[in-house]
């Protein structure tokens, strides 16, 4: 024990009575609290995801290692328990399981006693929880769930770890949005205006762009670092994701946390958790981060599969409650730091199949972020790209980063388009008379300006200042007084 290792919070000068009266006291907690044998349990019952296991009491959390004739075959975690009975599932596929099988708890790695600083273990769950590689030596790596390389660079350098577990920032002490975020796409800087520190969703169903969106965003945003979470893709579209969205100018400065289809769900969870304790990380560090996590409804219905195979009752659409208790757990942890740090911006998508606005994720979803990004299949088959539905997208913190006249042009803006979209019909019919009303008057003659506006190429970024200036172009004085000012931005 280095009696200099560094405190964290000293209680009383260094050396003195005090000092070393507190650190006995935890030292003697310590050993009060360590177990002396190592118990094993044995295996009782295999029924679809779930081992019983019998014999051990660990808490919900732990791992253990599965032991059949002398050789370890599985990792499971405790995800639940009955009476004497502990629930575990597997961290991978496992074969040949029989009746009582050894189940043997993984060491728990005690928290390190520190001199002058109070030691109390296990009173939160990150003490309890796994810890992963992060730091530097992860840049332009992808990874697995667990920290293993997966685009066979090499062994990772391992520099530091974090645990993957961690609680949200305290809501008072982080700094609010404040500054807007370049986010390279024209129609998102200037017309749904994204805030450092903010976290919005990406609403849409399969196929209609959110990949390739995601990968114009990784590339284009000033941010310092990039993570990437990619949770219950099929595998062939996380490697198409690296090598032809992300690329090699974009995986310079990312990292990509892969858990796939195939993957168990305990694994897809972890890799959720595992990408946003990067995010944390650097965050620490003072960066500016980019989070994208691909997506949000595979992270729910990981918690959901394992919910239920535990016993959890379904409640909402087969989703049982603690999935969305789970989502803002999730969610609370990326947005600003503390005054003066770094930021985690982060892009969530989630699917809405066939347009359900009662999707019970999609549902909870749109409460816990700031705002959300709606891609439309229907501009999409039209080849419209990026296929943002204007209309129905929103950003919460656009009224408090942009100024004035650029709130006033969007708006105007989100006007001219949705006049036009509703009277659609009657001017493709030629129904409609010129002159009956200004707005659609100056729609019909702004519109070809509108969707090349909204429109980009995917290999073409659009800085913050040319979006905007782009959109000052479209209305040069945004005279407050000849725009009705109702509507929100
Ligand atoms: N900006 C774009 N420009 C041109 N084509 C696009 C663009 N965005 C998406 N696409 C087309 O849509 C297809 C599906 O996009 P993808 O991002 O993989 O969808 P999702 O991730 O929503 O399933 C792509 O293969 C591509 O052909
Ligand atoms: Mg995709």
């Amino acid at each position: 024990m280095n009696p200099d290792a560094t405190p964290r919070a000293r209680t009383a000068a260094p050396g003195s009575a005090a000092t070393w009266q507190a650190f006995l006291q935890d030292a003697a907690r310590m050993v009060d609290v360590s177990v002396p044998l190592v118990t094993r349990g044995r295996l009782t019952r295999v029924s679809g995801l779930v081992m019983e296991a019998t014999g051990l009491a660990l808490p919900v959390g732990h791992t253990c290692e599965i032991i059949q004739d002398g050789l370890a075959i599985a990792e499971a975690e405790v995800v639940g328990f009955a009476g004497e009975r502990l629930f575990l599932m597997p961290t991978q596929e496992v074969h040949g399981l029989r009746p009582g099988a050894v189940v043997a708890p993984a060491a728990t790695p005690a928290s390190p006693l520190r001199f002058g600083a109070r030691n109390h273990p296990w009173r939160r769950a990150e003490d309890r929880s796994r810890r992963l590689p992060v730091g530097e030596s992860l840049l332009g790596r992808v990874l697995d769930a667990s920290g293993r390389p997966l685009d066979g660079c090499g062994p990772l350098e391992v520099t530091g770890t974090r645990p993957i577990s961690a609680r949200a920032i305290n809501p008072i002490d982080r700094e609010p949005i404040r500054a807007r975020l370049d986010v390279g796409v024209r129609s998102i800087n200037a017309l749904l205006a994204v805030g450092r520190g903010q976290r919005m969703g990406l609403f849409a169903g399969s196929g209609v762009g959110k990949s390739v969106l995601l990968g114009m965003m990784a590339r284009y945003t000033a941010a310092d670092v990039i993570v990437v979470g990619l949770i219950g893709e099929r595998g062939r579209e996380v490697k198409e994701f690296i090598e032809e969205i992300l690329g090699e100018e974009g995986l310079g400065r990312a990292v990509v946390v892969a858990a796939p289809a195939d993957a168990s769900p305990l694994l897809r969870m972890q890799g959720a958790a595992y990408a946003t304790s990067i995010a944390e990380h650097f965050r620490d560090e003072g960066r500016q981060v980019l989070l994208i996590m691909d997506s949000l409804t595979r992270y729910a219905m990981a918690a959901r599969e394992i919910a239920l195979a535990v016993g959890e009752p379904p409640a909402t659409k087969g989703y049982p409650p603690s999935v969305f208790a789970r989502l803002p757990q999730l969610v609370e942890r990326a947005g600003n730091g503390r005054s003066g740090g770094g930021s985690i911006t982060a892009f969530y998508t989630v699917l809405t199949e066939g347009d359900d606005q009662q999707d019970p994720i999609a549902d909870s979803a749109r409460a816990i972020l700031d705002g959300h990004i709606v891609l439309s299949r229907s501009l999409a088959e039209q080849g419209h790209y990026p296929a943002i539905d204007i209309e129905a997208s929103i950003s919460r913190v656009a009224s408090a980063i942009c100024s004035a006249d650029d709130l006033t042009r969007a708006r105007h803006f989100k006007q001219l388009y949705s006049r036009y979209q509703r009277s659609r019909d009657l001017i493709s019919v030629g129904a409609y008379v010129s002159g009956s009303d200004p707005l659609l008057d100056e729609a019909i003659r702004q519109r070809p300006a509108l969707d090349a506006f909204l429109q980009q190429e995917q290999r073409e970024g659009a800085s913050l200042a040319s979006s905007t200036a782009a959109l000052a172009a479209l209305f040069p004085a945004p005279a407050s007084a000849s725009y009705s000012s109702h509507g929100q931005v």
